[in-house]
């Protein structure tokens, strides 16, 4: 291997001036399945897995893959081999994460709308725990529960009003955002959780928000939860599990976000020295796990020089990645194939897909030596791409692969016209 492009990711390397996913070539596997293609490589996702499990080494600690990140069936199955849990936010997501082998009692379901068929859902296959957010939802589950002749296991998901420090659309733990149970009612909640007969009060949970690059609102949500811990138990309500969320980012643009066994360290030390440190623990994260293991291939199509921004016109579009025109997220854009002189003049171009509306953009002010026909391939693709991909502008979704050393697998197919109109009907 060669010239990893992201530190810590030595599996998206250059070889021989191709672009690699393990021990595969971008341009050939575009080559066969077309663009835009995303790939993924086991070995990243696995080494993301694994900073996590050096992290709660000889500790009770459950890591639950929040799948909405990447909800893809076959990267649920390697989670799920590698003894992961889940966390979702849907029956659909339910459906996926029993589709790929999981164990439904490792499964958390978060989210601030579960409509009661989903509960009843939940309940009939047995999932481990509901993160219930608000103090409606608790009646309704227990109302469900109670009809369904079960009991539901729950966390209460308490809003700790710290500042994740991200982009306002993916912080959640403030007082302004929808999610949680206010700190200051939280023991009241607590309380009247644990006197309702459907109801069987487990844990307790946050999550503060998503791409979180520092350590300290982590640790001020800790401690905010800790305190929080002591006087429900105080109040003879004993809390089984703490989950914590998810959000830890990753490197998108020089980023540096604390490795997970690192952050774990410290949360550890902040459990141990008050006392909760064998308490069983339960993480959520999505973006940290999958993030950086996928690339999206995508060919150019045109080069448009303009009198103010040459445009490089390219083959995958705000459907297929749409954090940039969601979050003006950034996204590093790099050539398949390196050129053959790289001392030769670039360009700055902004990177735009083909969709009919100026917010559809990849990378803006790109310095690349690119010509039409040439690949590119979009970096940290791996998280909210796929999952958050449409068929806007009826274009298809993209097909997936599963790299494993020097096999790759085709995950998805690309969409067929017969897939995008399933389900509609002529007048
Ligand atoms: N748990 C809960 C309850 C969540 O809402 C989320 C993400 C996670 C766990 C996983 O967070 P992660 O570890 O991936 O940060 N589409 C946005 C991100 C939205 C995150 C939503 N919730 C993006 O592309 O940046």
């Amino acid at each position: 291997m060669s010239a990893p492009l992201l530190p810590g990711h030595p599996h998206i390397h250059y070889a021989n001036d191709q672009l690699h996913v393990e021990g595969c070539s971008l341009d050939a596997l575009s080559l066969s399945h077309g663009t835009p293609l995303f790939v993924y490589s086991k070995a990243s996702m696995l080494d993301a897995l694994a900073a996590y499990q050096r992290g709660f080494a000889g500790r009770n600690a459950r890591i639950c893959y929040a799948i909405k990140a990447n909800s893809s069936l076959a990267i649920l199955q390697v989670f799920a081999a590698a003894g992961c849990g889940f966390d979702i936010v849907s029956e659909g997501e339910l459906a996926r994460v029993l589709a790929a082998g999981a164990d439904a009692s490792k499964v958390i379901f978060s989210g601030v709308g579960k409509t009661r068929a989903e509960m009843a859902q939940a309940l009939r296959v047995g999932i481990g725990c509901f993160n219930v957010e608000s103090e409606a939802e608790i009646d309704v589950l227990n109302e469900v529960a109670l009809s369904t002749g079960t009991r539901a296991a729950i966390s209460i998901r308490v809003n700790p009003n710290v500042d994740p420090k991200t982009h306002p659309y993916i912080s959640t733990g403030l007082k302004g955002n929808k999610f949680g149970i206010a700190h200051e009612r939280t023991l009241v909640t607590y309380q009247r959780a644990a006197a309702l007969p459907g109801l069987q009060v487990v844990g307790i949970d946050c999550h503060i928000g998503s791409q979180i690059t520092q350590d300290t609102p982590y640790l001020d949500a800790m401690d905010r939860m800790l305190d929080l811990v002591e006087s429900i138990e105080a109040a003879g309500i004993p809390i089984h599990h703490i989950d914590f969320g998810g959000g830890l980012g990753i490197n998108y643009n020089g980023d540096t976000p604390p490795a997970a066994d690192a952050l774990w360290n410290k949360l550890l030390a902040k459990l141990d020295a008050r006392g909760f440190g064998q308490r069983q623990l339960m993480i959520e994260p999505g973006r940290s796990l999958v993030g950086n293991a996928g690339v999206c291939v995508t060919e150019v199509l045109y080069m448009k020089p303009g009198e103010q921004k040459n445009f490089c016109i390219v083959d995958a579009a705000m459907n297929d990645l749409p954090r940039p025109a969601m979050y003006q997220a950034f996204h590093t854009i790099v050539p398949v194939q390196q050129a053959a002189s790289p001392s030769a003049s670039s360009e700055v171009y902004d990177v735009v897909g083909p969709v009919c509306e100026s917010g559809d953009w990849i990378g803006h002010d790109r310095a690349l030596q690119v010509q039409a026909g040439d690949k590119l391939a979009v970096l940290s693709a791996g998280a909210y791409c796929m999952s958050m991909s449409s068929n806007y502008n009826s274009r298809p979704k993209a097909a997936e692969i599963l790299v494993d050393g020097t096999q790759s697998h085709l995950i998805r197919q690309r969409d067929s016209f017969a897939d995008q109109i399933r389900g509609e009907k002529l007048l």
